[in-house]
């Protein structure tokens, strides 16, 4: 069953952790709407830490834009210092039109794909649930979205993202360009297996996505897909064909539970779930990797799927849901803190069944709020 869908039926007050924990987080705001959107996730964490006895310790630090400007790089050292020494880091968004010449040699973007594989976040995770008060956000029909809860489990340090040789030769009329797709079996398997595990807790099915009839790196992925999943009996596994898998996704989104696949896949497929859900402004998503915290869990990077929206940034209107639901995301699995993570997401859920709604979902009957409005409004409806 979709955890969401089983949580009315006990008193949340009652689950809440005895143990009072101190959590030490980095935060990189980032860039365009990055700042204000990690602003009301870090009022809405300050809200259940007080009410529930725990502590944060905040970091503040730069990446993207914000940090070439300040540093010349998109990385700098003082921030892979604070990220590594932290338990868990919310990141906002990085980039902007001030930064996308793509002739310059530093990028936003390096920021984000440094910090991931410094991090070692090999595990990204893009949850798409589609929320009974939002079904008309979407431009899909209601029949097909409704109910569609799944995860989709994105390899984030290998393949085209990192692979070598990348890069271009040559002048005109002899330009070239090449990337890498690069896996070894054991990036697939701690994928695969964390994959399983996941299902385990859900509706214990994953589908594996590849490009097997074509690329090498996807018949290793295959292999290995069933190899891990051998070590799972309890849990279906299907094959799908990327291209084919884009299909079904917006045909009958609802027969997919875990969706388990490479890092480029990964972000088309991501992108295009995202949609079934109505915006990006909605979807969270944690990036865990090997590395366990001082709480025994694993230290991860939380942050909303949507960009830095420049178009709206400093305007207070862009929705933090997201990157609220990202905070959720990392109380559950950096600190173990399920029931207030279940707290949050329902507060959002709530929020939306009242009819409130950011630009960016409003639609005909629905009050509008701003950033900080709907950051109030969940923290009112915060079940404590
Ligand atoms: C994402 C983004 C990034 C990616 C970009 C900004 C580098 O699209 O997190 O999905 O491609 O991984
Ligand atoms: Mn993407």
């Amino acid at each position: 069953m979709p955890i969401l869908q089983s949580r009315e039926a006990y008193p949340i007050s009652s689950l809440i952790s005895s143990l009072n924990m101190n959590l030490n987080i980095t935060v990189l705001a980032g860039d365009g709407i990055g700042p204000e959107v990690t602003a009301q996730a870090i009022l809405v964490l300050n809200n259940v830490a007080s009410r529930c006895g725990h502590t944060i310790s905040y970091e503040y630090a730069l990446l993207g834009g914000c940090a070439i400007d300040a540093t010349g790089e998109a990385l700098p050292s003082d921030t892979a210092t604070k990220c590594e020494a932290s338990d868990a880091v919310l990141l906002g968004a990085v980039g902007g039109p001030k930064w996308t010449d793509p002739k310059a040699r530093i990028r936003p973007e390096q920021g984000l794909l440094g910090i991931r594989k410094l991090m070692g976040l090999f595990a990204n995770l893009r949850p798409v649930k589609v929320y009974d008060a939002l079904i008309d956000a979407s431009t899909l029909k209601p029949e097909v979205i409704r109910g569609v809860d799944m995860l989709i489990m994105r390899e984030l340090t290998g393949g085209a993202y990192f692979g070598k040789p990348q890069g271009r030769t040559g002048e005109a009329p002899n330009r070239s360009a090449v990337d890498t797709t690069p896996y070894t079996e054991a990036e697939i398997a701690r994928l695969m297996r964390m994959a399983f595990e996941l299902a385990r807790g859900r509706r214990k099915k994953v589908t594996s996505v590849d490009k097997a009839n074509v690329l090498a790196t996807s018949r290793l992925w295959r292999e290995v897909a069933h190899e891990v999943a051998a070590e799972f009996p309890d849990v279906e596994i299907e094959d799908v064909l990327v291209d084919s898998c884009s299909m079904f996704l917006i045909r009958t989104p609802r027969n997919y539970d875990v969706i388990a696949t490479e890092n480029l896949f990964g972000d088309i497929l991501s992108d295009e779930a995202a949609m079934l859900a109505g915006s990006m402004g909605m979807l969270p998503s944690a990036s865990l990797g090997e590395f366990i915290n001082r709480h025994g869990f694993r230290r991860g990077l939380y942050e909303p799927i949507h960009g830095s929206a420049p178009d709206i940034a400093g305007k207070g209107i862009a929705n933090p849901l997201a990157t609220i639901l990202s905070a959720a995301m990392m109380l559950r699995w950096s600190f173990g803190l399920t029931a207030e993570a279940d707290t949050i997401e329902l507060a959002v859920e709530r929020a939306l069944a009242d009819g409130l709604r950011c630009k960016d979902i409003a639609s005909v009957g629905t009050t509008v709020l701003g950033s900080a409005e709907m950051g109030q409004a969940v923290i009112e409806r915060l079940n404590l």
